[in-house]
C-alpha cells in the first residue's frame, strides 16, 4: 500500500534531472524503473527486495519509506535476504544493535557471491558514525550503497548513481534542515500507521547517541501532518502513532509555532480516525495542557510512555534529563489524577556511570510508586562520542547485571497485577492479525496497548470490536466477542 501516489509515466526522463525536491527523486525513480524493467526481462523473473529494521519505531518508519521507493521503482517485496536488493536500516543506540548488523553482513556476503547482481544498501543511525563507515569501506567491500538518516528520501538517486558508476556509493550528511514531503511510503499494516511529526533531538541526554546521529530537532508543518493522516484514513487507517524523539517539544521551531497539545486537537477532528498514539514523551516537556487534551479526547489512547531512565535525582542530573525524582513523581500524580485508568510505561537504564546502590534503590522506589504497566529496561551501554562515555566511575558489569535482574523482578510483579485489572470487563479491541500459533484466534490490542486473543474471523482485521476480557494470562488476555 503506497499512499502517496506518483505517476512515474508522467515524469519526463529525457531532459536533465530537476534540482527541486521531490521532483528530482521522481525523475530518478523513473530512471531506476526503466533499469528494473530491463533486468526483469533479462532474468525472466521479477526483481525482489527486503528491508530489515534494526532500531526503533522511527527507524521502522524510515524502512517503510525505503520500501515505498523500492516498490515504486518496480522491486517486489520478499521475506528472505536471498533478494536482488537488501537494505539494512541500522541502529546504534546500544552496542548490541551494532553487533547484530556486523553479524549479519557476513551472511549477506555469502548470498552476494551466489547472486553477483545483488545490491546491498546500509543506512540508518549507525552509518552516521565515521568509524563505522570507515570500517565498512575497508572490510566490507561488497556493500554497494551507504547512506545515513538525513537522506533516506534519496534512495532512487543513490541506486541510479550505483548503476552508472563503479564502486561503493557513500553519501552521509552531517545534519539537515530539509524535510522532503510527498514521497511514497509502504505500510506494513493496512489499518495502522506511524506518522513522523518531528525529526532529530536537541536534548543531549549524556548517555545517548541519538542527537548525534539524527541531527537537530525539526518539526513537520502541521498542514503536512494533517494531510498525511487524512490520506491514510481515506486508505483505511484507523490508528496512527505520532512519532518523534520528544513529541512534547513539537512545533517550537516552526515559523508559526504550535504546541503538541494543539496539534493533537486538530488531529482529533479527522473523520474516520479512531485511535491516536504517540511516542516518545520527555517528562521535562509534558505540559498540563497536554494532560487536559488527553483527558478530553475520545481518540487518544489510554496509554503514555514516559521514560524515567533513573529514579535518582543525582543520576538524572548527570544524565542531563533536566527533571528530578520529585518532578517526575508529581507529573505522574497529575496524569493519574486526570486519568485514573491510564497505563504508564517507561524506559529505565541500569548501571549508568556513578550509579550507587542507593541510587538504584531510588529507581526501585519510583517503579513501586508509579506502578508501570510495563517497562523497557536496559543495561547502560557506552556510546563513543557521548559525555557519559568519558565518565570515570563506570559501573562494574556484574553489579549492573545483578541490579538489572532485581529491577526486572519488581517490574514483572507489578505488571502482572496491573494487567489483570480489567478481567471481566468489555473493552474495544483493534484487531490486528490472525494469531500465529492458532489460526482460529485473532490478536488485537486494547487502547492501553495490551494484547488480546479471541475467537473470530479474519474479516474482523482492522476493525474495533467489543471483547469481553475473560481471562488474564499474565501479559495478555483471552477474550470473547461481546456483541
Ligand atoms: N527519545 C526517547 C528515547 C530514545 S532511545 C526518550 O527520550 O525517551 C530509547 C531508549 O534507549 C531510551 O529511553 C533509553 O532508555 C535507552 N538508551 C539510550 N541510550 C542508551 C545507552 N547508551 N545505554 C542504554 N540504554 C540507552
Ligand atoms: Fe536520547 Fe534523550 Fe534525545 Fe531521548 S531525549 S533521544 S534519550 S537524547
Ligand atoms: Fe536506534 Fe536510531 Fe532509533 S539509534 S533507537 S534507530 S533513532
Amino acid at each position: 500500500m503506497i499512499y502517496t501516489d506518483i505517476d512515474l509515466d508522467k515524469v519526463d526522463i529525457n531532459g536533465k534531472e530537476p534540482v527541486k525536491e521531490p521532483e528530482r527523486q521522481y525523475y530518478f525513480m523513473a530512471m531506476c524503473r526503466e533499469w528494473v524493467r530491463e533486468k526483469e526481462k533479462e532474468a525472466g523473473r521479477p526483481l525482489t527486495y527486503i528491508t530489515q529494521t534494526f532500531g526503533c519505531q522511527m527507524n521502522a518508519k524510515d524502512s517503510e519509506k525505503l520500501a515505498g521507493i523500492l516498490e515504486k521503482v518496480g522491486f517486489h517485496e520478499t521475506d528472505t535476504e536471498e533478494a536482488d536488493f537488501v537494505a539494512y536500516n541500522t541502529c546504534t543506540v546500544r552496542e548490541n544493535a551494532n553487533t547484530r548488523v556486523y553479524g549479519r553482513l557476513g551472511y549477506l556476503n555469502s548470498l552476494k557471491r551466489k547472486n553477483p547482481n545483488m545490491m546491498i544498501a546500509l543506512c540508518g543511525c549507525m552509518m552516521q558514525e565515521d568509524a563505522v563507515v570507515e570500517k565498512i569501506r575497508k572490510s566490507y567491500r561488497f556493500v554497494d550503497i551507504i547512506f545515513g538518516t538525513h537522506n533516506i528520501f534519496k534512495l532512487a538517486e543513490l541506486i541510479y548513481s550505483r548503476l552508472t558508476s563503479k564502486g561503493m556509493i557513500i553519501d552521509i550528511w552531517k545534519d539537515t534542515d530539509q524535510i522532503v514531503e510527498d514521497l511514497p511510503s509502504e505500510r506494513k499494516f493496512k489499518f495502522k500507521a506511524g506518522v513522523n511529526i518531528m525529526y532529530g533531538c536537541n536534548n543531549f541526554c549524556s548517555y545517548c547517541i541519538v542527537p548525534y546521529v539524527r541531527g537537530r530537532e525539526r518539526s513537520r508543518n502541521p498542514e503536512d501532518i494533517i494531510k498525511e493522516i487524512k490520506e491514510l484514513t481515506a486508505d483505511g487507517v484507523v490508528e496512527i502513532m505520532l512519532l518523534g524523539q520528544n513529541v512534547n517539544s513539537y512545533g517550537k521551531t516552526l515559523n508559526n509555532p504550535i504546541s503538541f497539545a494543539e496539534l493533537l486537537k486538530e488531529i482529533e477532528k479527522i473523520e474516520g480516525l479512531k485511535r491516536i498514539r504517540f511516542m516518545t514523551s520527555h517528562p521535562k516537556d509534558l505540559s498540563d495542557s497536554l494532560i487536559e487534551v488527553m483527558k478530553a479526547s475520545k481518540k487518544i489512547c489510554s496509554h503514555l510512555h514516559l521514560p524515567v531512565q533513573s529514579g535518582s535525582s543525582n543520576v538524572l542530573k548527570i544524565m542531563n534529563r533536566r527533571y528530578t525524582k520529585e518532578d517526575y513523581l508529581s507529573l505522574v500524580d497529575r496524569i493519574k489524577t486526570a486519568m485514573p485508568d491510564i497505563s504508564l510505561t517507561t524506559d529505565i537504564i541500569v548501571g549508568f556511570p556513578g550509579e550507587t546502590e542507593e541510587d538504584f534503590l531510588e529507581t526501585l522506589e519510583v517503579v513501586k510508586k508509579v506502578r508501570y504497566d510495563s517497562a523497557y529496561t536496559f543495561l547502560y551501554s557506552k556510546r563513543s562520542g557521548t559525555p557519559a562515555a568519558q565518565m570515570e566511575d563506570q559501573v562494574d558489569e556484574a553489579v549492573a547485571k545483578e541490579r538489572f535482574d532485581r529491577l526486572l523482578k519488581v517490574i514483572q510483579e507489578i505488571s502482572g497485577e496491573l494487567t489483570a485489572r480489567h478481567e471481566g470487563e468489555i473493552k474495544e479491541v483493534l484487531v490486528e492479525e490472525v494469531n500465529e500459533q492458532n489460526n482460529t484466534l485473532l490478536t488485537g490490542r486494547l487502547s492501553n496497548n495490551i494484547l488480546v486473543h479471541f475467537t473470530g474471523t479474519p474479516d474482523m482485521i482492522g476493525s474495533l470490536i467489543p471483547v469481553k476480557l475473560t481471562e488474564c494470562k499474565g501479559f495478555y488476555y483471552i477474550g470473547e466477542v461481546a456483541y
